[in-house]
């Protein structure tokens, strides 16, 4: 009896055909592993001859423009060695399909990282989504949220400071449905090893880059034993080779309960999960710390990676200099630490947050009167 097969029959029967299929299933793309020193999700940009990089900018629509300005004179003030590619995603249709203007996927691939405001969604063009298309033109497998709570801004938590990356590119979100027969529908969850590896990799390596010191899988594999099974016994996997950080897992509800009430415990933790699980988490998280307004993220892909508010295009408050570009600011302090231009980063943060906590130039929405550009210039006068 081949080894293969005494060990398949020791496992539980639900683990049973992965074992099976094992052997074949090993060379295809799907299963393929990372080496073991691979940088996963690092930024491989170079300087321009001016000692400057090139960043591709979407500004977005709605209040995009508006927002990104800030960005644009907070950066200057800050003498960021940056250069902005400003980039038009307007959607085409190639095929019958969505799709991204080559000029602007070439931007982003030539410079390897991109800063994005909102995008309005098309309603009824035959378009899907475009941060959809753009998710699966770059393979952004990984959406980091840092939950970090901010001074001076009264939420109903204080001193939430945790990471939630969420697999980007399969689990419930694989698109997979089927009309079986009437009144019957089936949506697949899709998790495979190369893509569960590949974020799980990444968050021991972000956590270990961001000095936190345990790792931790969401998951229910108690009920999906087989597909969050796959994803919680490569984390454990992986963790063998992460000696400094500490592996441990949560069942989804438990977390959800636990974060709500009391979320301090996990501000040692990086929290990594599948699909849908890091959709809901990560909004419920924001919460937390004031909502989607002030939630930055990024979106970090094999060789590019896209950095962008989690708000939408606020079409109610377009062109009225209402709008807080705290967002957006905050996700490209999160680029300039992909880039390594911590310096830059750690000043414009302080500088932020001094303004957040004076509280003396919020915008509307966190209660105060300030129009964007006088937000944004208190910023640029905390710089000094
Ligand atoms: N990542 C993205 O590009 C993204 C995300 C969500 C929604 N959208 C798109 O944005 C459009 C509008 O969506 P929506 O109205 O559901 O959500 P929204 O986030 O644009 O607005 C919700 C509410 O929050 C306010 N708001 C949002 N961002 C703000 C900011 N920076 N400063 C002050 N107030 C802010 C708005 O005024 C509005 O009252 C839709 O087309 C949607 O598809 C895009």
């Amino acid at each position: 009896m081949s080894l293969l097969r005494t060990a398949s029959r020791q496992l539980a029967p639900s683990r049973q055909p992965f074992i099976r299929a094992g052997a074949v299933a090993a060379q295809q793309p799907w299963n393929r592993g990372y080496a073991t020193e691979k940088k996963i999700g690092g930024f491989g940009g170079q300087k321009q001859a001016n000692g400057k990089y090139l960043v591709s900018l979407i500004e977005g629509d709605g209040i995009g423009p508006e927002i990104s300005q800030s960005i644009k004179d907070i950066y200057a003030a800050a003498d960021v060695p940056i250069e902005w590619e400003p980039v038009d995603v307007n959607p085409i249709l190639k095929d019958g399909k969505t799709a991204i203007p080559d000029a602007a996927i070439e931007s982003i691939k030539r410079n390897l990282v991109a800063l994005k405001g909102p995008l309005a969604t098309p309603i009824g063009k035959g378009h899907v989504s475009l941060n959809l298309t753009l998710r699966r033109t770059f393979n952004l497998f990984a959406n980091v949220r840092p939950c970090k709570s901010i001074a001076g801004y009264k939420t109903p938590y204080d001193g939430v400071d945790t990471v939630l990356i969420r697999e980007n590119t399969e689990g419930e979100y694989s698109g997979i449905e089927h009309h079986v027969v009437d009144g019957v529908v089936q949506s697949i969850k899709l998790i495979t090893r190369a893509a569960s590896e590949r974020v799980l990799r990444y968050a021991f390596q972000y956590a270990e880059s961001i000095g936190k010191k345990k790792v931790r899988v969401v998951h229910k594999a108690t009920i999906m034993k087989q597909s969050d099974g796959l994803f919680l016994d490569l984390g454990l996997e992986l963790s063998k080779q992460f000696p400094n950080i500490q592996f441990d897992s949560e069942l989804l509800d438990n977390t959800c309960l636990n974060i709500v009430t009391d979320p301090t415990p996990y501000n040692d933790k990086v929290l990594v999960m599948p699909n849908l699980y890091g959709d809901i988490l990560s909004d419920m998280c924001a919460g937390l710390i004031g909502g989607l307004g002030l939630t930055p993220s990024g979106n970090i892909g094999d060789e590019c990676s896209i950095f962008e508010a989690v708000h939408g295009s606020a079409p109610d408050i377009q062109g009225k200099a209402l709008a807080n570009p705290t967002a957006l600011l905050f996700s490209s302090i999160m680029m300039l630490q992909h880039m390594g231009l911590n310096e830059h980063a750690a000043k414009i943060q302080k500088a932020a947050f001094d303004t957040l906590a004076q509280g003396k130039y919020l915008t509307g929405d966190l209660g105060g009167k300030a129009k964007t550009h006088e937000y944004a210039g208190a910023i640029i006068d905390n710089l000094k």
